[in-house]
């Protein structure tokens, strides 16, 4: 089956003092989502933005804000960055002490719901939340930085979670993030991914390659 095939660029390797002209230039390039990176030095050991710089980057696209959240605890952050303007909220079980209830509060908040397994954290923790979420991300690395390796046994992980959405008939989404580029892209996508994030493979080059790169994740 085909599958149409999302490109989602972390801003996470765009130019920091140009956010929203960055944003406004992966737009213009047919990115189809913007994936924003939240780290706290706590759960990962970087750290990034927070629900202030979303909000101030919302008005400068109308694309998909699908924003990772690699904080903990979790839960008391939701509020914030859904109304800062994130459309869906990805959320690592690892990050709060009961994943059932933070995908219902997303939900509650009007936003879709994602939920992100570290490269070392099992399919199976999916089994009772695939009535309820609209996006597994799958990691290919370890979160914390961009540019980082793809992990290749992640994608038994994809091709296992794809039987199981499909056998459920619900539209979730299969999303894969780090270390994709042209020659890992193809691979998550025959495994099963639809979604896929790129931090370093979209920005590289500065904003004349944007669109040249992702074509390319795409496979076009
Ligand atoms: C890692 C982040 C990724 C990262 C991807 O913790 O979740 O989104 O920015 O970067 P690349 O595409 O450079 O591996
Ligand atoms: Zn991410």
């Amino acid at each position: 089956m085909t599958r149409p095939i999302l490109i989602s660029p972390s801003i996470l390797s765009a130019d920091f003092a140009r956010l929203g002209e960055e944003v406004r230039a992966i737009d213009a390039a047919g990115c189809d989502w913007v994936h924003i990176d939240v780290m706290d030095g706590h759960f990962v050991p970087n750290i990034t933005i927070g629900p202030n710089v979303v909000k101030a980057l919302r008005p400068h696209t109308q694309k998909t804000f699908d924003v990772h959240l690699m904080i903990s605890p979790v839960d008391l952050y939701l509020d914030a960055f859904a109304s800062a303007g994130a459309d869906i909220i990805t959320v690592h079980p690892e990050a709060g002490p009961h994943i059932h209830c933070t995908v219902q509060h997303i939900k509650s908040l009007g936003v879709k719901a994602g939920v992100v397994l570290n490269p070392g954290t099992p399919a199976k923790m999916l089994d009772y939340l695939m009535d309820d979420v609209d996006l597994i991300l799958v990691m290919s690395v370890n979160p914390g930085f961009g540019g980082q390796s793809f992990i290749e046994n992640q994608l038994r992980k994809i091709e296992a979670i794809r039987k199981m959405i499909d056998k459920t008939g619900r539209d979730i989404h299969l999303q894969v993030d780090g270390g994709i580029d042209v020659s890992t892209a193809p691979k998550a996508i025959a495994a099963g991914a639809d979604v896929l994030v790129a931090g370093t493979a979209t920005f590289r080059g500065g904003p004349d390659a944007y669109a040249d790169n992702i074509r390319k994740l795409r496979g076009g």
